[in-house]
């Protein structure tokens, strides 16, 4: 079946109820609230969520959507889910969860347009206008109504965003916790009988998944190798390419990622990325790559 397409642009929501009876005065419907719970799974193409909704039955949703600060397409499928519970378990257990947005939404209607009034568990207020395409639709129409409808709600430049709430919990740490927590498992599995220095290492990658590995030694010194290593490696062969969170772990004062490993983090993750420095019982600071290897080595970019 051909997924269905919508136009979306999304903001952050200043003054709530400013926005509600802006909504209201522009002629909406209001069509009240509704308590949903989204669970990502890390899926390679594209996005996998569950949909729980209060009195409604459960969706399974896959969709592909470009990260943009502006209005943009989305395509999606929708499944019904007679068993919510038995799937979150068994795509846990296949893909890896990523991240839980509960929300209660105001739904509105307006000239086919559905404007969501959300208060998201975590990061507050946000309008979120959705116009669903007709399948035959070449999606201007949409885009206009998006475009008046940002106008009316007062949803300035300044505000849009282009990730959606799953990225936006990821930013603020909701897989801190579990990042650490693999770091830490990795570290006790480290193979490392000549130096006695356990470390771990875990990285977020771009679909959410996580990935770990540890140091492995060898008799002959220089052939052991770094747990960012291992763990770059278990990440290129769990199919990520792109690095967003690292955790490194060893029962030191302050565990830094030396200066090889710092290269081959760098070919994988931005400036800006965290990187959590661990002991046994947690973080102990955090710093970025850009802090760690400032001024590294591209070869994009030194080719110009
Ligand atoms: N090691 C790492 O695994 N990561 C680092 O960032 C620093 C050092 C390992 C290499 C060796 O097995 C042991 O720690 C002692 O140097």
């Amino acid at each position: 079946m051909a997924p269905h397409r919508n136009v979306e642009l999304k903001a952050r929501d200043l003054d709530p109820e400013r926005t509600l009876r802006a909504a209201l005065a522009d002629g909406a419907e209001d069509q009240g609230v509704l308590v949903q719970r989204d669970t990502y799974f890390a899926a390679r193409e594209g996005r996998l969520k569950l949909r729980e909704e209060d009195g409604r039955p459960s969706q399974l949703i896959a969709y592909s959507r470009a990260d943009e600060a502006a209005a943009r397409t989305s395509a999606y499928h929708l499944v019904d889910v007679p068993d919510p519970a038995g799937l979150t378990a068994a795509l846990t257990d296949a893909l890896g969860l990523v991240v839980v947005v509960a929300k209660r939404r105001r739904l509105l209607l307006r000239d086919g347009v559905r404007i969501h009034l959300d208060d998201v568990d975590g990061l507050g207020a946000w309008i979120e206008l959705e116009a669903v395409a007709a399948p035959s639709s070449d999606l201007s129409e949409e885009h206009a109504k998006v475009a008046r409808l940002r106008e009316v709600l007062d949803m300035g430049e300044e505000h849009v965003v282009a990730e959606g709430y799953a990225a936006l919990l990821l930013e603020a740490g909701a897989a801190t916790p579990r990042l650490v927590e693999l770091a830490r498992a990795a570290m006790g599995r480290a193979y490392a009988p000549y130096s006695n220095f356990a470390v771990g290492v875990a990285l977020r990658d771009e679909a959410g998944a996580l990935h770990s590995g540890a140091n492995v030694e060898n008799g002959s010194y220089p052939q052991g190798q770094c747990a960012e290593t291992s763990a770059i490696g278990a990440l290129i062969a769990g199919g990520g390419r792109s690095i967003r969170e690292i955790a490194v772990m060893a029962d030191a004062p302050l565990i830094t990622p030396c200066g090889g490993c710092r290269q081959r983090l760098s070919e994988f993750a931005r400036a800006g990325v965290p990187v959590h420095l661990c002991g046994p019982e947690g973080i102990r600071r955090t710093t970025t790559m850009g802090e760690l290897l400032p001024m590294s080595f591209n070869l994009q970019e030194a080719r110009g």
